[in-house]
Order: C-alpha cells, then structure tokens, then sequence
C-alpha cells in the first residue's frame, strides 16, 4: 500500500520535472520558487515565534490525522504523544496506551518504567 502510493509519486515527480525541463531556465526556477512557497520550509528552528506556533498547531494536528488514519487504513497499532514547549500534551493513541507499552515491553524486553527506575537506584548505590 505504501510502496504503491510511493512510486505512484515517484513517477509523477518524474513527469513534472521533466515536463518543467523542457521549458526554459527562467520558468524552471520560478516555478520552482512556487513549489518552495507551497508549503515546503527549510527545516530549522522557526524564529518567529507566532509563526512557530502556527506551524506547531498545523503540523501537529497533521500528524495526529495521519496517525489516525494509518491505523485505520492499515489496522496499525499507533500511538502518538506530543508535548510543546508550553508543557500541553496532545495525544492519539489507536488502542489503549498501556496495551501499545505492552507490546513494547514485549518486544523489546525494555520496561520503560522499570528502566528508568533501574538506572535511579544504580544511581543511588553507585554514590
Ligand atoms: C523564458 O520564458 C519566459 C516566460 O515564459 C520569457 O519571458 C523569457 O524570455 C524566456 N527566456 C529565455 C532565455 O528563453
Ligand atoms: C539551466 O540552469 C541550470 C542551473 O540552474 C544549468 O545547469 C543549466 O545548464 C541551464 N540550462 C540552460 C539551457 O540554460
Ligand atoms: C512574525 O511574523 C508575522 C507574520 O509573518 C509578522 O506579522 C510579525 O511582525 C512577525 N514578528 C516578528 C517579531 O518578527
């Protein structure tokens, strides 16, 4: 499914890239510059701190949309924790957060709760 929708895309950026080749330079880059203006940003820190919220809340809601709908398109178990820098939380979790650290834990053999207080009392005993 993925793979599909990538090369679907693939071969449509083959097909506008060639099709911009084939006009001059001048129309190239500019249209170029359009395609920069839509939406792609270098990514680095946003200075302006309005602006930087608007991304935040823009981008976070896409990416709790996205999480959403993989897990429904695909049955994937998803979970997806977002914290700003003003402390606010925003969440999406397709099943139960403690069943998705389950099956973490099952996985991986890592108890995150467990190996978090592990390295505090290695900490208090290496003292
Ligand atoms: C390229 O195209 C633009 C507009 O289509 C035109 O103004 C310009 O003169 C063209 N440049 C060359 C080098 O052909
Ligand atoms: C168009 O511009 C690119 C770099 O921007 C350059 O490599 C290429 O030779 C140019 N092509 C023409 C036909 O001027
Ligand atoms: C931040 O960006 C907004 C919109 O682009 C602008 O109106 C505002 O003046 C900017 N603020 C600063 C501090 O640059």
């Amino acid at each position: 499914m993925l793979m599909l929708l990538l090369s679907f895309f693939l071969l449509l950026e083959r097909c506008m890239n060639s099709h911009l080749l084939r006009r001059n330079n001048t129309t190239y880059q500019e249209e170029k510059r359009k395609e920069m203006g839509r939406g792609k940003i270098e990514i680095k820190r946003i200075e302006n701190s309005s602006n930087r919220h608007v991304t935040y809340s823009k981008r976070r809601n896409g990416i709790l949309k996205k999480a959403k709908e993989i897990s429904v398109l695909c049955d994937a178990h998803v979970s997806v924790i977002i914290f700003a820098t003003s402390g606010k939380m925003h969440e999406f979790s397709s099943t139960p957060l403690v069943d998705i650290l389950d099956q973490y834990h099952k996985l991986t053999g890592r108890r995150l709760w467990d190996a978090k207080h592990e390295s505090r009392k290695t900490m208090t005993t290496s003292k």
